[in-house]
């Protein structure tokens, strides 16, 4: 029933807007943009058909779809379409892939991201390859899915710059898109009118195509396949190291090499204004400075890396791990310590590192 789909959706709304009004990260600045300061946005060059149905070497199966949201390859299209669209900031001059860059590994190459009119958030934008394997997204976890993550965005003001209204009624000025969002989410099919074009169906589409965005067949995939030169020795000796004496297994697990749960690394330790990370989810003291393990799959495209991008390169974090993280930090992970690896072995972990971006490309 669509009315009460749309009842619910804005209560679900308002809610998201009372958090977003209690998080002084999302509760940015007033929008007082410059209109001259304009984001990159990239084109798409992505295949010209999505393959929805492709399970990626290295996973067992498709990411799992909520059962009101299934993936579709038109919805996935139509979600690719607004993914790459500026229509979807205030003005007209950001979209998701300003920040998610398919050609840096759908992350951003700025320490933290730069939105609307140029405002600097306070966090780098992580990729969003293999988030459809996700439990919890943003590097907090405060959202429980894709379709809530994007909401969050759209609603943010240093981001896309948080005008919904006008976001839609700019979607609705495309005949294009109005018939495709008629096609996709009226019941049969062949709905007319623009009313199917709303904020609850734009995330919709957007996570569904975030769905498809899915990285594997790497050269560790191919190695454990039974591909043996697939590795150099350096790799495979750092693929030795990772599992072993590393210690790095014990978060970093599982296809997606994540395993979705929250760590004090000792990222950020020293800092003045140290970010909170998961406590500001879940307001709760022992979360701090906790936060996302995140998949280590293309990370050789995505520097720099860690929440506040402090890390340059690969060589930087593994010797950030070599130290222990943040040795004195007294609330650091038990699972965190010195390694005592050599300058040689830090070198085949960052080789092992380089070998997880999908072969496909
Ligand atoms: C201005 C830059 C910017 C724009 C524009 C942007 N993002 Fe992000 N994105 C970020 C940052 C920064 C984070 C991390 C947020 C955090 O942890 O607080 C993030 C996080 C995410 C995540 C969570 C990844 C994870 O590891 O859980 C997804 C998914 C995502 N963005 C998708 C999108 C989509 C879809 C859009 C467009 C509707 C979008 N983003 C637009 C900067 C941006
Ligand atoms: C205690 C859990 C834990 C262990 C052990 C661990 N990691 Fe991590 N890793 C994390 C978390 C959590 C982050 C994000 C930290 C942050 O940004 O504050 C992270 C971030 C990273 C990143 C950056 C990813 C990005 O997208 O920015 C890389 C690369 C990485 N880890 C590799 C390793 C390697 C290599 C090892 C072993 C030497 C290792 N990790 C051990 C939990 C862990």
């Amino acid at each position: 029933m669509p009315t009460l789909n749309l009842t619910r959706f804005s209560f679900l709304i308002h809610i998201a807007v009372v958090a977003c009004l209690l998080s002084p990260m999302l509760a940015a600045a007033a929008p007082t943009w410059n209109d001259d300061d304009v984001p990159v946005l990239p084109k798409d060059e992505l295949p010209e058909k999505l393959d929805i149905k492709k399970i990626p070497v290295g996973f067992e199966k498709l990411p799992v779809a909520p059962k009101d949201n299934p993936t579709t390859l038109e919805k996935a299209q139509l979600g690719r379409r607004l993914f790459f669209d500026p229509v979807l900031s205030t003005n007209g001059t950001v979209s998701c892939a300003s920040c998610h860059q398919p050609d840096h590994g759908f992350a951003s190459p700025d320490t933290v991201s730069v939105g609307i009119g140029g405002q600097k958030g306070t966090r780098n934008a992580p990729t969003v390859l293999n988030r459809g394997y996700g439990k919890h997204f943003s590097w907090d976890g405060r959202d429980e899915s894709l379709e809530a993550q994007s909401l969050g965005v759209l609603q943010s003001k240093s981001e896309l710059g948080g005008d919904t209204d006008t976001v839609i009624a700019n979607i609705k000025k495309d005949e294009q898109y109005v018939a495709a969002f008629a096609k996709v989410f009226s019941e049969s099919g062949e709905g007319t009118g623009d009313k199917y074009v709303t904020v609850e169906n734009v995330t919709k589409a957007i996570a569904c195509f975030e769905r498809t965005l899915n990285s594997g067949n790497s050269k560790v995939d191919r190695f454990r396949n039974d591909e043996y030169d697939a590795l150099s020795r350096a790799a495979r000796q750092g693929l030795w190291i990772f599992e072993s004496r590393g210690g790095c297994w014990k978060c970093h697990n599982g296809s997606n090499l994540a395993d979705e749960e929250f760590h004090n690394t000792g990222v950020g330790f020293g800092k003045k204004e140290r970010d909170l990370g998961r406590a500001k989810a879940t307001q709760m003291a022992e979360h701090n400075f906790q936060f996302k393990t995140p998949t280590l799959r293309d990370i050789d495209h995505t520097a720099p890396y860690m929440h506040d991008g402090s890390a340059k390169t690969l060589k930087d974090v593994v010797e950030f791990y070599n130290k222990g993280g943040a040795p004195d930090d007294p609330l650091l992970d038990k699972d965190m310590k010195p390694l005592n690896l050599t300058e040689e072995e830090v070198g085949f972990l960052v080789e092992f590192l380089k070998a997880l971006s999908s072969s496909n490309d």
